[in-house]
């Protein structure tokens, strides 16, 4: 009998593990989260740090994900990201019911900007859009249907067998073996206007830069490549870059809800 439970047990692990997939990974969101920190104004620092308890947003950057296993927050697994074919345009593609990444990233600053929303909804909304601005600078959740996003693309990664979204998600970054604090301070040093040119722009906008790099990612990466050293030496600038662009545009979001 005990044999049995510890069967079952280890079967169910090893499905909810198969299902349940993760986003940039513990450490990628952490680092949007703590470069957003970073760029805060005064102001929005403040409303921000009454909301989530004195804690900052590389601590509550997680929590879409965290919810996932808990069939409650279903409704929100499709926020996570945006599937449509290579060459079509998000605004004329059919959008998903469900929603979408834009979609979630919309309802969020909605809640964040409505007066009559409850302190609980307006908590939800933040550490969910802290999270959301993380997975929209994740090239691979611009993505397409038939291979969910590179889920269904099977790579290997320093020999074992992956695949191209996980690679994009954590296996890279974790690879590089530096705590989120450490990847957000040795972020690149930029002047004024570039971190300017950063900010500006919508959410569709900064969907499009993610999409194309997923169309040029595409272009380089064939189904069972094997990956290592020279994917990292190609990419590794662009994913810090990625998540410093999550960080700084959250920020920019955040600072203009709070104004
Ligand atoms: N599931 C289906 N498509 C996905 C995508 N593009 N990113 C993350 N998860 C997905
Ligand atoms: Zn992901
Ligand atoms: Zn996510």
């Amino acid at each position: 009998m005990k044999k049995l439970v510890l069967i079952t047990c280890s079967l169910l692990f090893s499905i909810s593990t198969l299902v349940a997939s993760e986003d940039w990974g513990k450490t990628g969101h952490r680092v949007v989260g703590e470069i957003a920190d970073s760029y805060l104004s005064k102001k929005a620092e403040k409303e921000i740090s009454k909301l989530l308890n004195g804690h900052s947003l590389a601590f509550v950057a997680n929590y879409g994900d965290d919810i996932k296993s808990d069939r409650h927050y279903d409704s929100y697994g499709p926020w996570h990201y945006v599937n449509f074919p290579f060459g079509e345009k998000y605004e004329t593609y059919p959008k998903s019911e469900k929603g979408d990444i834009i979609q979630g990233i919309d309802e969020c600053i909605a809640v964040l900007k409505n007066d009559n929303s409850s302190k609980e909804d307006k908590v939800f909304h933040l550490k969910m859009l802290a999270h959301f601005l993380g997975d929209l600078h994740q090239p691979l959740h611009i993505g397409m249907e038939e291979d969910k996003g590179g889920n269904d693309f099977q790579v290997l990664w320093f020999k074992k067998g992956t695949n191209l979204h996980k690679v994009w998600d954590s296996q890279m970054l974790d690879s590089y073996e530096m705590s989120y604090t450490e990847v957000a301070a040795n972020s690149d040093v930029l002047t004024k206007e570039q971190v300017k040119a950063i900010k500006s722009g919508t959410a569709v906008d900064w969907m499009y830069e993610s999409r194309a790099l997923c169309e040029e990612i595409y272009s380089n990466t064939e189904i069972g490549e094997k990956l290592s050293y020279n994917y990292m030496y190609d990419y590794m600038d662009t994913l810090r870059f990625q998540l410093q662009k999550g960080g700084i545009r959250l920020a920019g979001l955040l600072n203009e809800i709070f104004d």
